[in-house]
């Protein structure tokens, strides 16, 4: 049947593809629990995954798919892009999500990550305490924390083609960081999400160097080998213990495989899961 419509909901456009993404993942979350193989257990910044693949930010906005992904054999989640205040399309805001997370109190079946940006319309000088808001609100639900530099902050200002800005903006996270751990008495691990097709991702993967993150998504696009060598090569230069997560064109258990032997600790899927539906997961976690 998923064979049958996707097509059709890709047709019309994303958004209708991932509505029917989401049905179909609800409905199988009801027939069984396919949980992955003990073998592709993994403690990756000090989280324990049970397998590797997980649900990429955007796909489950406010948190309400979570409950029923550790049924479909997804090793993780992150939910988001959460920004301070709601941006049509793009974020519920920071009280919506979060009165979502406390309203059901989810029990961490998997690990959950919460992903957050800042709104486009904030004001340059904004760009960090954005951040930091978002960061203090969800730190009490996450399990990690991405920042999402993907946003243009006017038509001149990328957050990642600016590396002033980017270096203020992610140093003053990673005091944050260290702030909230000491109050609250909980260290939450952060990665950064950088695009390698974005012009400068060089820089921001030098940030992420220089701050010592405690991980980072590397977004691609492009043909399976640019991305794979890419992973290959940055992988190589993330000290000890500092895991690089692959989002970007997996679609099969064959590029799924590929990225981990490139040295991917952790794999993110957004298209595929439109093109194949939640089997996909459990595919990957057959033949990884
Ligand atoms: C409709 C849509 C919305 C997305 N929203 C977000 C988002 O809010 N935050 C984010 O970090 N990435 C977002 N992404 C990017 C995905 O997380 C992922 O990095 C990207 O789609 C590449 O993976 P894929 O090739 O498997 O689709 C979005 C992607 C799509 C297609």
């Amino acid at each position: 049947m998923y064979d049958l419509l996707s097509p059709i909901a890709i047709k019309l456009g994303t958004q209708h593809a991932r509505r029917l993404a989401a049905l179909s993942m609800k409905l199988a979350s009801v027939v069984g629990t396919k949980p992955p193989p003990s073998a592709l257990r993994r403690t990756v910044m000090g989280i324990d995954f049970p397998g590797p693949a997980g649900l990429a930010a955007g796909f489950d906005k406010n948190g309400r798919l979570y409950p029923c992904l550790s049924r479909l054999g997804f090793g993780f989640a992150e939910i988001g892009t959460v920004t301070p205040e709601h941006e049509p399309g793009r974020s519920h805001g920071l009280a919506a999500v979060t009165a979502n997370l406390a309203r059901y109190r989810l029990p961490h079946a998997i690990p959950l990550g919460i992903s957050i940006s800042m709104n486009r319309t904030s004001h340059p000088d904004r760009m960090a305490q954005d951040y930091l808001a978002c960061l203090g609100g969800i730190w009490q639900f996450a399990d990690y924390i991405t920042i999402n530099l993907g946003v243009r902050a006017g038509p001149d200002l990328h957050l990642t083609e600016n590396r002033p800005v980017l270096q203020a903006v992610l140093g003053a996270v990673k005091s944050e960081q260290a702030r909230l751990a000491v109050s609250s008495g909980i260290r939450r691990p952060i990665v950064v999400k950088v695009d390698q097709a974005r012009r400068n991702a060089g820089d921001a993967l030098a940030c992420v160097l220089e701050f010592a993150f405690d991980g980072l998504i590397l977004g691609g696009k492009g043909s399976q080998q640019a991305i794979l060598s890419t992973l290959e090569q940055t992988a190589r230069k993330m000290p000890d213990n500092t895991p690089v997560i692959s989002v970007g064109g997996i679609r099969t258990p064959q590029d799924a495989q590929d990225r981990l032997r490139a040295g991917a600790a952790l794999i993110q899927l957004y298209s595929g899961l439109l093109e194949s539906g939640p089997r996909l997961v459990d595919r990957i976690n057959t033949n990884c």
